[in-house]
């Protein structure tokens, strides 16, 4: 067995996964109604919450299932890119846990645990396909050079696309998340869209940015005077701003590199109009695509179970007393 843990940024989720990865117990607990009163994640009430859950959520995996600490082979958990305190809550809490019963460790990297299981984890990741990852924090491009390697080829230059829908949703008085928030309310909707912006200028072709749209929206949503008969033509037209962006850049992308597959994971991966744009620019590109499963395109310890599983087939473990095990919240840059 492998037991995961993610705790990176707001959700703290634990998986049992048995070493042919299926899938025996997953459990997130959510804090968006924590953080929701501050329109956004507060790192140290991320951590403190993380310290509270992950011992209640280890101790219920192995109670539900009848498993045991005794069969876990090692124990895979996020140490980086992502907010320190969140991250040292489940190192500390997995060190203790593993030390006393001398169970490896392995440290494993959030950008590549959402895009593992956007492809089947039993299939190899073929070289030089790209790899996108929208979240709240992330709106990442990548060159897969040879998996688990991975080239940045663009990036937001301002807000990433999530927390564009969540700066929108804010400004159309909807709740933290905004991203789901505007997808149910652009539903509603099936009039003419409005615009606000001309195009999107960036010195890289595969950058993305959103703060100019943003920026336009919320003074269009002013001027709107917080009539809620217009939130659905708002929510519309938003998320189709952001999604005809995101699609713009990945269409560039898939042209200059021809890429063998795209992968796509991340929060905003599970947008229903985006996965719907996703598929027709790659159907008629010709390339196939893989994006992760709705219930896994959030932040979720099942891909970090996978990844872990994948590292630990390699040899990658660190045993007693877990020296090499320390947060990395900047892991490119550091
Ligand atoms: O990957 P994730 O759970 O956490 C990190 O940020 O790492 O992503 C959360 C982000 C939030 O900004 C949320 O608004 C956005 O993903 N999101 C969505 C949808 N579901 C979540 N954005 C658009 N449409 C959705 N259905
Ligand atoms: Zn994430």
């Amino acid at each position: 067995m492998i037991l995961a843990v993610e705790s990176s940024c707001d959700d703290t989720s634990v998986a049992l996964v048995d070493m042919t990865g299926a899938l025996f117990f997953h459990r997130s607990l959510s804090q968006n109604d924590l953080h929701a009163p501050y329109g956004g994640v507060v790192p140290e009430l991320a951590s403190r919450t993380h310290s509270e859950r992950l011992p209640y959520l280890v101790e219920t995996a192995f109670s539900e299932t009848g498993l045991s600490l005794d069969q876990v082979s090692a124990a895979a958990l996020t140490v980086g890119p992502g907010l320190s305190g969140g991250l040292l809550a489940a190192i500390s809490f997995l060190k203790g846990l593993c030390w006393s019963k001398n169970i490896p460790m392995i440290p494993v990297h959030h950008i590549r645990a959402h895009l593992r299981v956007a492809m089947d984890p039993t299939l190899v990741i073929p070289r030089e396909s790209l790899g996108l990852v929208v979240s709240g924090g992330h709106t990442h491009l990548y060159r897969i050079r040879e998996w688990p390697d991975l080239d940045l080829v663009g990036q937001t230059t301002d807000d990433a696309a999530g927390e564009a829908f969540d700066k929108g949703a804010k400004a159309l008085g909807l709740p933290y998340p905004g991203g789901p928030e505007i997808e149910k309310q652009g539903r509603l909707w099936d009039g003419p869209l409005l615009k606000f912006v001309r195009g999107i200028h960036t010195k890289n072709p595969f950058d993305f940015s959103f703060s100019g749209l943003k920026t336009a929206f919320v003074g269009q949503v002013r001027q709107a005077g917080g009539d809620p008969s217009r939130v659905p033509q708002f929510a519309a037209s938003y998320q189709s701003a952001i999604v005809a962006h995101l699609v713009s850049r990945i269409e560039k992308a898939l042209e200059t590199f021809r890429p063998p597959a795209l992968l796509v994971g991340g929060g905003v991966a599970a947008n229903d109009h985006f996965r719907k744009a996703l598929e027709i620019l790659c159907d008629e590109g010709g390339i196939p695509l893989h994006i992760a499963p709705r219930p896994l395109c959030g932040d979720n310890a099942v891909m970090v179970a996978l990844t872990g599983l994948e590292l630990f087939r390699t040899g990658c473990r660190v045993n007693s007393p877990y020296a090499e095990i320390r947060p990395r919240p900047r892991w490119d840059e550091d």
